[in-house]
């Protein structure tokens, strides 16, 4: 039987975050309804952030009420900090993420902390969550290159990931927040906290700025990683990061794992129209690489049939 890969998308949240005109609550659930259509089984849905910080995502308590439910389906949501750990509880999440990152600039940015208060406060909440029997799932943001402080040393990262995991946290995304990683750099990275840690403890998080998100999945997968966080049509950027642009697509990440023999039970066609869906949503187009090489194949094939 083909392995299996995780495709959790983040497009409802990463994705969502950055676009300038405001999504609602109805068009979200639409976007969800096409994904878990064409079968995605783990959702990052919303995050409980400042409504003040990230309009977009206003209504997550909201949302996160009129998530469809079934036991087959992983929801989790973004938190920044205690209170959004706590909102997130108090609305019913049982899968909750918190978002250091690794680098002084990046923190200050993002959440208005130091890199110490970030990981103290992250620390804090995957303990708490550990109590009260809540998933702690944990990115480390800026795992290579800080928009605002430049490379990252992979041995903060190491010892951050240890940090984190002591605390409590069951999953360390490892995340290339401005989408500037380099495929080696990613399976050296990856290679050494698998080693440390045990591969089945991380996922990856790339975003595609230039270009390389896909071949950073690969360099992780061959480093034993089998979970990809990825946004439908590769929608997304970050308000808090300048240049970052959207995660790698779900499409394409479903696209490469399916065509070297992983299993993702994931559809292409369907999640070909659940981008259809996000593209209306949204008000302009999306999709990854796939998805255009795709949209071009049914343009020559109608324009074939016109001319038979
Ligand atoms: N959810 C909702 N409101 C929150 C909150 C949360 N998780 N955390 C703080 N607040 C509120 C406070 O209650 C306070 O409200 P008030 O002005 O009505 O009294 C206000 O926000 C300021 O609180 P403070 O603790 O001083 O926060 P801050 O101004 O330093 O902002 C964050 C810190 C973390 C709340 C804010 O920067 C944020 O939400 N960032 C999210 C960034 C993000 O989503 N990035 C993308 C994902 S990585
Ligand atoms: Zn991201």
């Amino acid at each position: 039987m083909a392995e299996r890969i995780i495709v959790n998308e983040v497009g409802l949240r990463d994705g969502l975050q950055n676009q300038p005109r405001l999504v609602s609550t109805e068009q979200k659930l639409a976007i969800l309804e096409g994904l878990l259509a064409a079968g995605i089984t783990h959702v990052e849905a919303t995050s409980f952030v400042s409504p003040k910080a990230v309009p977009q995502m206003a209504d997550a308590a909201e949302l996160f009420a009129r998530l469809p439910r079934k036991d087959s389906i992983d929801y989790s949501v973004l938190v920044p900090n205690l209170k959004g750990y706590e909102r997130a509880v108090a609305a019913g999440a049982t899968s909750i993420a918190i978002t250091p990152a690794c680098s002084e600039g990046m923190n200050r940015a993002n959440i208005n902390m130091s890199l110490e208060q970030a990981i103290q406060v992250a620390e804090e909440v995957m303990r708490k969550a550990k109590a009260d029997g809540v998933n702690g799932r944990c990115y480390l943001a800026t795992a290579f290159v800080c928009p605002f402080d430049g490379p990252t040393d992979p041995g903060v990262v190491r010892a951050l990931a240890a940090r984190m995991l002591e605390a409590g946290a069951i999953e360390i995304a490892i995340a290339d927040t401005i989408g500037a990683a380099n495929p080696r750099e990613v399976g050296d990275l990856f290679a050494s906290l698998a080693a440390a840690h045990g591969a089945a403890t991380f996922s990856g998080h790339f975003h595609d700025t230039r270009g390389l998100a896909i071949a950073n999945c690969w360099a992780a997968a061959e480093r034993g990683i089998r979970k990809f966080d990825s946004s439908i049509g590769g929608l997304g950027g970050c308000p808090f990061a300048p240049g970052a642009a959207g995660n790698a697509a779900t499409e394409d990440v479903v696209h490469l794992f399916e065509g070297a023999g992983f299993d993702t039970g994931i559809d292409l066609d369907k999640l070909a129209s659940a981008v259809g869906g996000a593209e209306i949503a949204v008000g302009s187009g999306l999709g990854g690489r796939y998805l255009s090489w795709r949209r071009s194949q049914d343009l020559r094939r109608a324009a074939q049939r016109k001319s038979a």
